[in-house]
C-alpha cells in the first residue's frame, strides 16, 4: 500500500515526466520558461504594485545606489519661474522620454525599445505602431485633440456657471476654469487614450510638502463618438459615491498612488528609479513590445549571435501565451475575474463588457482553459481590433462543429457574434462586446 503523499507524489512525477517527454525538443526552453512562470506566480500574489510588465517586476528594482541616502525623489529643477506668470504650474512638463535607460538598475537596463524590434519582426512592429496599446498616453499638448480645443470654451453640464477655455502651451493642454469672474489655470501634461473611443486628461504636480508627485484627473474628457468634452467618466454627480473629497470642480485630485495606477496600465513602466512609484522623467510611456514580451535585450543579443531557436524564446512567446498566461498578463489592464468584485459578477451586469478576459473566464467555453480558448484565438494581440465578422465566426465554427461539442439550435449557420456576444452599452456612452459567451436566454 502507497502512503496517500506518496501517491500524489508519484502522480506529481508521472505528470511532470509526460510533460517533459512531450516537450522534449523543448526542454531547455521548458526550463527558461518554467523559471519565468514561477516568477511570475510568486509575485503576482504580491499586493505591493499592480505592475505586471512580464519578467519585469519593478519591486525587484533595487535602489539604485547613488540615490540611496538621497530618501524620497528630489523636486525637479524648477526652470518654469513665477516671472512667467501664475498661468504655469511650478513643474517643468514632464518628458515623455522614450527608453531612458539609467546606468545601475539592472531589470530596467534590459529594455531596449520598440524599434530595436523592427529590424527582425517588421510585421509585428507596423502592427503595433499603428494600435492604440502604442498611442495610449501623450504629452497632452501634442494630441489632435488638443488642438482642436485650442482656444475653445466649455460649459460644465452639471455646474453651468463654470466655463473651461483650454489653450496649447507646447507639450501641455492649459485648462483655465472661469468662475464667478475668477480665472484658474489647470496645467495638462498627460492625454491618458489614444481617442480610440476617448481621451482624458491629467495633470501632475510636484507635491513639495508631501515630497511627491500628486496628480488631477481633469474634470473634462474629450468623446470622440460625439466629439466633444464631457464630464469624464465616474466624476458625474452620481458617480461620486462616497469618495466625494476626491473630487472638486476642477477635477479628481490623486495622491501618489491612483496617480501611478491611472497611468501604470497606460504605459510600460510610471518609474525607472522606484518600484511602483511615477517619475515623469523615466516613465515609459505607452504598452511597448517590453510590456507584454519582457526585457528583451539578452534575446536581441542571442539573435544577433544566430543562438539556436530555442534560446530565443520569450514570455508570451508562441509557446508560452498559453490561454491561462494570456487571461492573467491581458487581464492585469483589462480586468481578470479576481480583480472586480465578486458582488458585481452577475449575467444582467452589461457594465462588464468593458472587460473582456472576466467575460471569457466565465464563459463555458473557456472551460477555465482547457478547451484552449484564448485571446489569440481571435485576436492578433499586437494590431488594432479587427471587424472582419466571418473570422470571428469562424472561431466559433472551428470549435462548435466538433461532435462532441453543443450545437445550436436556433442558427447554427448564422452570424454567431451577434446573438452570442453582443455589443453592450457602457458607463451610456461607449460600446464594448460582450466577452461573456453564452445562451441569449441567459441575459436580459
Ligand atoms: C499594460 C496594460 C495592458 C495590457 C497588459 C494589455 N492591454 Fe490591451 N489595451 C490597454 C489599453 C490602455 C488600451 C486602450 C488603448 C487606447 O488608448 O486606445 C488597450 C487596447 C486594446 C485593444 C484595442 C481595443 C479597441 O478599442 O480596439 C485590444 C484588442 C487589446 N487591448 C487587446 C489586448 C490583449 C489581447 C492583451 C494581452 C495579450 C492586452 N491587450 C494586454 C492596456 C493593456
Ligand atoms: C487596470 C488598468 C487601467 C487603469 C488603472 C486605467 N485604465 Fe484606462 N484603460 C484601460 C484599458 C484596458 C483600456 C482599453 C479598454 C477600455 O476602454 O476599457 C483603457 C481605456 C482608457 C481610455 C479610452 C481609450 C480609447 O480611446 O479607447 C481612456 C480615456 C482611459 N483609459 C483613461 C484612463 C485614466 C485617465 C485613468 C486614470 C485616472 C485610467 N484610464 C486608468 C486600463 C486602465
Ligand atoms: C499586448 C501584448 C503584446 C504586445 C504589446 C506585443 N506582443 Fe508580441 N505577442 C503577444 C502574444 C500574446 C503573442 C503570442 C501569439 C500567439 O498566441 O501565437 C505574441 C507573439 C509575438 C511573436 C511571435 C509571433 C509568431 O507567430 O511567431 C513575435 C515575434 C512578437 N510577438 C513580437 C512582438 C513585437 C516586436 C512587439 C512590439 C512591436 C510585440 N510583439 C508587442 C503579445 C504582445
Ligand atoms: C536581431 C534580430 C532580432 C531582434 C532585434 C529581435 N528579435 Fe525577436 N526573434 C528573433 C528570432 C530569430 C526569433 C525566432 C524566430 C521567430 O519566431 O521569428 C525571435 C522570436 C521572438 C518572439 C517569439 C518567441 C517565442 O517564444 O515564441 C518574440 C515574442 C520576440 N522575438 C520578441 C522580440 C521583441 C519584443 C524584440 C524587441 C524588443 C525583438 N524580438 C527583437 C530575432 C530578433
Ligand atoms: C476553443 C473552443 C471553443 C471556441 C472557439 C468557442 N467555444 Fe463555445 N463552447 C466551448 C465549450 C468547451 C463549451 C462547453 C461545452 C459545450 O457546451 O459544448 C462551449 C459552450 C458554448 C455555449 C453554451 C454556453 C452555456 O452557457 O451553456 C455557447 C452559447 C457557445 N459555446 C457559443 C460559442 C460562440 C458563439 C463562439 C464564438 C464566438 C464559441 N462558442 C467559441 C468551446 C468553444
Ligand atoms: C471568440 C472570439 C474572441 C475571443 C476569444 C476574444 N475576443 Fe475580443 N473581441 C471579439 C469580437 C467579435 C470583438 C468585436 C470586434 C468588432 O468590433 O468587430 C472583440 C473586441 C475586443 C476588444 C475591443 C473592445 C470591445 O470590447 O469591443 C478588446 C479590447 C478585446 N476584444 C479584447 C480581448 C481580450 C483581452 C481577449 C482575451 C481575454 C479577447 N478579446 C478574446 C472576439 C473575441
Ligand atoms: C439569431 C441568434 C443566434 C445566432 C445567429 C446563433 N445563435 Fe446560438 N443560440 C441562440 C439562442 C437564443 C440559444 C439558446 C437556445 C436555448 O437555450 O434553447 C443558442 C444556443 C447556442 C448554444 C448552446 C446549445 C445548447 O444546447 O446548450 C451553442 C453552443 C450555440 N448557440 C452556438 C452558436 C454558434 C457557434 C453560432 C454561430 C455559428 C450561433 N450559435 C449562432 C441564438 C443564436
Amino acid at each position: 500500500m502507497q502512503n496517500p503523499i506518496d501517491k500524489i507524489r508519484l502522480t506529481r512525477v508521472r505528470r511532470s515526466a509526460l510533460f517533459i517527454a512531450i516537450s522534449s525538443s523543448f526542454v531547455l526552453l521548458l526550463f527558461i520558461l518554467m523559471g519565468r512562470t514561477d516568477k511570475n506566480k510568486d509575485l503576482s500574489k504580491s499586493k505591493q504594485t499592480r505592475i505586471e510588465l512580464v519578467a519585469f517586476h519593478p519591486q525587484q528594482i533595487e535602489k539604485p545606489k547613488v540615490e540611496a541616502s538621497a530618501g524620497p525623489l528630489a523636486p525637479p529643477a524648477d526652470p518654469v519661474t513665477d516671472s512667467q506668470g501664475p498661468k504655469q504650474s511650478r513643474m517643468e512638463p514632464p518628458k515623455l522620454q522614450q527608453y531612458l535607460v539609467p546606468g545601475d538598475i539592472s531589470v530596467v537596463s534590459k529594455l531596449v525599445g520598440n524599434k530595436v524590434c523592427a529590424e527582425c519582426h517588421p510585421g509585428e512592429h507596423a502592427l503595433h505602431a499603428g494600435s492604440g496599446h502604442a498611442r495610449t498616453l501623450k504629452p497632452a499638448g501634442k494630441t489632435a485633440v488638443a488642438q482642436k480645443l485650442n482656444g475653445t470654451t466649455v460649459r460644465d453640464t452639471e455646474s453651468p456657471h463654470i466655463l473651461w477655455q483650454y489653450l496649447v502651451a507646447g507639450e501641455r493642454l492649459e485648462a483655465e476654469q472661469i468662475k464667478d469672474g475668477k480665472r484658474t489655470c489647470i496645467p495638462l501634461d498627460y492625454a491618458v487614450g489614444s481617442g480610440e473611443h476617448g481621451m482624458s486628461f491629467v495633470g501632475v504636480q510636484y507635491s513639495t510638502s508631501l515630497q511627491e508627485y500628486t496628480g488631477i484627473e481633469h474634470r473634462f474628457s474629450y468623446y470622440t463618438r460625439s466629439d466633444h468634452m464631457d464630464i469624464t467618466p465616474g466624476q458625474g454627480e452620481r458617480d461620486r459615491g462616497s469618495k466625494k473629497q476626491e473630487f472638486g470642480d476642477t477635477g479628481r485630485t490623486m495622491n501618489k498612488t491612483n496617480l501611478t495606477k491611472c497611468l501604470d496600465c497606460h504605459s510600460t513602466i510610471t518609474s525607472a528609479k522606484k518600484a511602483g512609484d511615477f517619475d515623469p522623467f523615466t516613465i515609459i510611456p505607452n504598452i511597448s513590445c517590453e510590456r507584454c514580451h519582457g526585457p528583451a535585450k539578452d534575446h536581441v543579443e542571442a539573435a544577433r549571435r544566430g543562438d539556436p531557436l530555442e534560446k530565443l524564446a520569450m514570455p508570451l512567446g508562441v509557446e508560452s501565451a498559453t490561454p491561462a498566461r494570456q487571461i492573467h498578463e491581458c487581464g492585469t489592464c483589462h480586468r481578470r475575474i479576481d480583480l472586480v468584485s465578486p458582488s458585481m459578477i452577475h449575467q444582467d451586469n452589461h457594465e462588464l463588457a468593458r472587460f473582456q478576459p472576466l467575460g471569457l473566464q466565465a464563459s463555458a467555453c473557456f472551460n477555465e482553459g482547457k478547451s484552449g480558448l484564448k485571446c489569440t484565438t481571435c485576436h492578433d494581440p499586437h494590431g488594432k481590433v479587427s471587424n472582419n465578422r466571418a473570422n470571428y465566426v469562424n472561431a466559433c465554427v472551428n470549435c462548435h462543429q466538433n461532435p462532441s461539442q453543443s450545437k445550436c439550435k436556433v442558427e447554427p449557420k448564422g452570424d454567431c457574434i451577434q446573438c452570442h456576444m453582443p455589443k453592450r452599452t457602457v458607463s451610456e456612452v461607449f460600446e464594448f462586446t460582450d466577452h461573456w459567451i453564452r445562451s441569449p436566454k441567459k441575459s436580459k
